[in-house]
């Protein structure tokens, strides 16, 4: 499939199936994704892969810590409160995924228990988090933004869903502590990946964008 149509035909998934994937598509894959541009090519992802029992023990500290720790503690600004246009695709987008879910708007409980299956990963049979060291700040996140973006489109070509997850960041303390990741990095998001549940009504939903008109100015 040509990255025309992979682009086209991207989704988040969010219901994968059990079957994990096999480690050497997974090592292939990151491997790829090294080629990814950087400023001055410094290069400051720090990736971490989990996956089996690693993965589900993670999960369960996760979802058991989320459950009784509500405030996030993210270590990089992700508190932006969205305004005008980008408030309503934030609803747009949320609208797509719940409708797709059947959860009605003022069904608070169960947008809630949508939203905490991001910390079981979705039950992909794999977890992935981009991390950085802190001080590197809004330059890192745009090289660590466009090295995820590579990784989702290899796994794409590869028949492997994802989907990206700022909600990994949201609650760092549990997973630096299991994975042993040093203090002076920090979690800038994460990302569920495995073969995607073609059943699930999650992985019904479809966003839409805007025209080009509203995104890019050509000058002659
Ligand atoms: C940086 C980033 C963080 C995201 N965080 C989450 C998240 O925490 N949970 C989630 O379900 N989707 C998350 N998404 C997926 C977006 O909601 C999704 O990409 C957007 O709504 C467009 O839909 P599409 O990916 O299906 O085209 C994230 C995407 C990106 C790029």
């Amino acid at each position: 499939m040509s990255l025309s149509e992979l682009l086209q035909q991207r989704y988040s998934v969010r219901a994968f199936k059990p079957e994990p994937v096999a480690p050497q598509v997974l090592e292939e894959v990151f491997s790829l994704a090294q080629h990814a541009p950087s400023n001055c090519n410094v290069q400051p992802w720090q990736t971490y892969v989990v996956s089996g029992e690693t993965k589900n023990q993670l999960k369960n500290t996760l979802i058991a810590h989320v459950m009784k720790q509500q405030t996030p503690e993210p270590e990089f600004n992700w508190k932006v409160a969205y305004q005008g246009i980008h408030r309503e695709r934030q609803f747009g987008s949320a609208n797509a995924l719940y409708g797709a879910m059947g959860i009605e708007r003022e069904d608070k409980m169960k947008r809630n228990m949508a939203m905490l299956r991001n910390w079981n990963f979705f039950d992909a049979p794999h977890a992935v988090f981009f991390a950085m060291e802190k001080y590197l700040d809004i330059m890192g996140a745009v090289d660590v933004g466009i090295y995820a973006q590579s990784v989702a489109l290899l796994l794409q070509e590869r028949g492997i869903a994802c989907c990206m997850q700022g909600a990994l960041g949201q609650f760092p303390g549990p997973i630096k502590e299991q994975l042993g990741i040093p203090e002076e990095q920090g979690i800038l998001f994460g990302m569920s990946i495995g073969y995607e549940d073609p059943q699930a009504d999650a992985n019904k939903a479809r966003t839409d964008r805007a025209e080009l008109e509203q995104a890019v100015t050509f000058f002659d």
